[in-house]
């Protein structure tokens, strides 16, 4: 869609979204004074949500530097979430300045400032936004933005980056990914995260329950997943080494502290079809 054709409408205002909340853990800005207040009850409850956030979305932009660096020069990144600084587009076009990305989200606060920017940067010849919703693959995978934008005979870097947690598994989150899978020409790759609980520490695993709990009164319930539970999305793909890992442990620009509490609360891999 081009900026022109999008039409801005009514937010809910009185319920947090999964985007809002990220958006406010990574930046501190609140979009509605309810954001607020839900995301200071998260950071009293589970301290370490900031840092986790963090750490994925660093995850994010070293997988895509990688795809860059691999030849990757076409992305789908489903679940952008709220622009933010060194958003997928920005992270690969200052390596190589003729990538295309197309954004998905469900939330049209995510919709609409990404929309904003991109006119902003007069960016919309080479990215674009689209509402579209994960649980409904064939809406992405044939949105004019996404033929327009992307080539399927040639590689794709698809990012799911913590998207997963909410799609609960009555919704067939593994059929979905494999409806995005198989429309992946190869030499393409995958770069997911999820959050997960199993192999935290006792007390920060009280804490995710309380998060998890709190997170139902969002617009976006959260599921947690295990390992097997998460290695189970790269069913048809090979792991990039390091393979599944904890966000800050994949590829890794800096020393990383294994005492972080928040450390082993994000998986992360990158997958590769052959
Ligand atoms: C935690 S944020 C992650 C943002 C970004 N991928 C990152 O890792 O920095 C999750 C995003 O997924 C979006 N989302 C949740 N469910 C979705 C769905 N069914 N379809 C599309 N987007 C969805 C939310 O609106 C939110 O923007």
């Amino acid at each position: 869609m081009s900026n022109d054709a999008f039409e801005s409408r009514e937010i809910d205002a009185t319920r947090p979204s999964a985007a809002r909340m990220y958006h406010y853990y990574l930046t501190g800005e609140a979009i509605f004074d309810v954001d607020r207040v839900f995301g200071e009850r998260i950071f009293q409850i589970a301290p370490n949500t900031g840092v986790t956030a963090h750490h994925n979305r660093e995850f994010l932009q070293r997988a895509t530097k990688f795809l860059v660096g691999q030849g990757i020069r076409q992305f789908l990144d489903i679940g952008s979430g709220l622009p933010t600084a060194g958003n997928t587009h920005e992270v690969a076009t200052t390596l190589e300045p003729t990538t295309r990305v197309v954004y998905v989200d469900s939330d049209l606060e995510a919709v609409t400032r990404a929309h904003e920017m991109l006119a902003e940067q007069n960016a919309h010849d080479r990215v674009a936004i689209i509402e579209a919703d994960l649980r409904k693959p064939d809406a992405i995978l044939d949105h004019a933005d996404t033929r327009r934008l992307l080539d399927f005979d040639a590689p794709i870097g698809l990012l799911i980056v913590s998207v997963w947690p909410f799609i609960p598994d009555a919704e067939s989150p593994l059929e979905l990914m494999g409806r995005l899978r198989d429309a992946l020409p190869s030499g393409s790759y995958v770069v997911m995260s999820h959050v997960t609980l199993s192999e935290a520490a006792p007390e920060v695993i009280e804490q995710a329950v309380n998060f998890r709990e709190l997170y139902q009164q969002t617009s976006d319930p959260v599921t947690m997943r295990d390992r097997d539970g998460f290695t189970a999305f790269f069913d048809g793909f090979e792991l990039v080494e390091p393979g599944i890992v904890y966000a800050p442990d994949w590829r890794p620009e800096g020393p990383v502290d294994e005492q972080d509490p928040g450390r082993p609360c994000n998986f992360a891999a990158v997958g590769y079809k052959k």
